[in-house]
């Protein structure tokens, strides 16, 4: 049994979210980071995690998920950035990780796949659960340039870029500007249950 790794940055205290119910430790301590320690993730980690996605339920087990890694330091890596929107660049950019997440959408039947966003969605949430624990923390964007990526990546037309996730190691914000140095300092917050469940 793998031993989870608390998220040692004191400052970050307060993104642990803070629930009514007696929720895991794992799914309260996962949180989308800004701030980035400049220390490298081991390959073999990087596979727990892939592993750990490939781990999510998909409708009729198709696995749509599919992922391209780049390391900090790499062209490829800057390559990913530049596909990024300008705001997310300017914090993305310290990542250890960048990941490319895309989904095939269409099953081994050739038919179309209206779950393959649904299921690589999943997948993804798997992964940053895993990295949680692991005392990785990742954040995803929706925020990028499609065509471009599509262009860069040479993503088959059979797949769709879904999101890039920024993945390393956390620490303390004072190195990122503002308003995200504000923003990695503020509590986290839900809607309440009232507002998202009915029991019928
Ligand atoms: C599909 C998707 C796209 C997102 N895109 C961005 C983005 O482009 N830039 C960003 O800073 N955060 C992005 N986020 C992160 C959300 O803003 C974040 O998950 C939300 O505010 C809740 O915060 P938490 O993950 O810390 O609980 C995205 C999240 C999801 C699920």
């Amino acid at each position: 049994m793998q031993e989870l790794k608390a998220i040692e940055v004191s400052a970050h205290e307060i993104k642990k979210a803070s629930t009514n119910h007696d929720i895991f430790d794992i799914i309260k301590n996962r949180w989308s980071a800004r701030a980035f320690a400049q220390r490298p993730i081991a390959k073999k980690s990087l596979e727990a995690l892939i592993e750990a996605a490939s781990w999510s339920p998909s409708s009729m087990n198709e696995q749509p998920w599919r992922y391209m890694l780049a390391i900090n330091g790499t062209e490829e890596f800057d390559k990913m950035v530049r596909c990024l929107t300008p705001g997310n660049q300017i914090w993305a950019q310290h990542a250890a990780v960048m990941i490319l997440s895309t989904a095939e959408m269409h099953h081994s039947n050739g038919h179309a796949n209206a779950y393959a966003f649904y299921d690589t969605g999943a997948a993804n949430q798997t992964l940053l659960i895993q990295a949680a624990g692991m005392g990785i923390l990742g954040h995803l964007m929706g925020g990028f340039d499609s065509e471009k990526t599509v262009n860069e990546f040479n993503i088959p037309d059979s797949q769709k870029a879904v999101v890039f996730i920024a993945l390393g190691y956390p620490t303390e914000p004072d190195q990122l500007p503002e308003p995200f140095k504000t923003r990695e300092m503020a509590p986290r917050s839900r809607k309440p249950l009232e507002e998202i469940v009915t029991f019928l």
